[in-house]
């Protein structure tokens, strides 16, 4: 271990608190590791305008979907529900993420798709991998996943010109209780903000299910980074936030297709950027978790398009 104080001892610092209540956050700390060079991707598999430049232009794109659109983005997001089933079973004590991310890889392109995260705005790897403090956009590298950490995998795939984008946070080997209760409140968040969709209701709604949930189990909701309208490009204009905004008054319209993916930390929601200027922490280095989905608004509430469970109880 990189230190010798054990939790229940007091702190080094003189405070008189206990080790974990004052110091050890920032002596475990998750800290930046070697990343490998981007993979690449067959040129059979059809690729987002990005892929070559890492420069993204956006275009003008319209915020409800056609019917043909929708039926790919229901491909979409199946093939990214399944690829995030398939790394979230490979997390355990010992794997790196870089490890993580060249399984997702290859899994992506089984099934024809382009890895939407790669070189967007020149982003280097397939899948983010964010653990413990990290509220998102991690970077996989040589770090080994340990036993009690937590673990948020974002999996976006573009597949006949549309994205599908979802990620979970997963258990790694034996967890503490308040971790734990992190992780299932912000799955809650998650689903209170998919059941505020509503046709005729302002999105501000979604924000303000989630809010109120996390803030009244104690915890805070992360302000700088949204969910997002998504089809044809990975990020339209169309901003969710996961907190109340009276002046986020658009009103959600079948046909709408955008994602939820709030970030729920134990302590303040602030973050701070590490200098390979994409991955975020919380300032005080306390854990945050994460889970979104990709949805289309319907005529009475919303469809998951990256939901495994709903699709295969449909065909059952
Ligand atoms: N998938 C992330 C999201 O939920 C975005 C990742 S951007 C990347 O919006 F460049 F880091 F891949
Ligand atoms: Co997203
Ligand atoms: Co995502």
């Amino acid at each position: 271990m990189n230190q010798v104080l054990k939790s229940n001892d007091l702190c080094w610092c003189g405070s008189g608190r206990k080790f974990k209540r004052c110091h050890k956050a920032a002596a475990d700390r998750v800290r930046p590791g070697r990343v490998t060079p981007m993979r690449p991707v067959p040129p059979e598999i059809p690729r987002p305008p990005y892929a070559e430049t890492g420069e993204v232009e956006r275009r003008p794109e319209p915020r409800v979907k056609t019917a043909d659109v929708l039926a790919r983005m229901r491909v979409a997001g199946r093939v990214a529900a399944e690829i995030l089933q398939v790394v979230g079973a490979a997390v355990r004590p010992g794997v790196t993420t870089e490890e993580l991310d060249a399984l997702a890889h290859e899994e992506y392109l089984r099934r024809g798709a382009y890895p939407s995260p790669l070189n967007y705005h020149g982003y280097p790897k397939s899948i983010c991998t964010s653990v413990n403090e990290v509220i998102c956009h991690g970077i996989p590298d040589d770090r080994r996943l340990a036993d009690g950490d937590i673990v948020n995998v974002d999996v976006t795939a573009y597949v006949d010109g549309v994205h599908g984008d979802t990620n979970a946070t997963f258990l790694v080997g034996e967890v503490d209780e308040a971790s734990r209760r992190l992780v299932q409140v912000t799955r809650e968040c998650l689903d209170l903000g998919i059941a505020a969709v509503r046709p005729g209701r302002p999105l501000s709604d979604i924000g303000r299910a989630i809010q109120e949930h996390a803030e009244a189990q104690g915890y805070g909701v992360v302000r700088s980074f949204i969910g997002h309208g998504i089809g044809e490009q990975f990020h339209t204009d169309l901003h969710i936030l996961h907190y109340y905004e009276p002046r986020l008054t658009t009103e959600m319209e079948p046909g709408m297709t955008f994602t939820i993916e709030p970030m729920i930390t134990m302590g303040d929601w602030r973050h701070r950027m590490w200098d390979d200027g994409w991955t975020a922490v919380t300032v005080d280095l306390k854990r945050t978790a994460q889970f979104e989905h990709t949805l289309v608004v319907t005529g009475d509430g919303a469809d998951v398009l990256t939901d495994l469970s709903s699709v295969s109880s449909a065909l059952s």
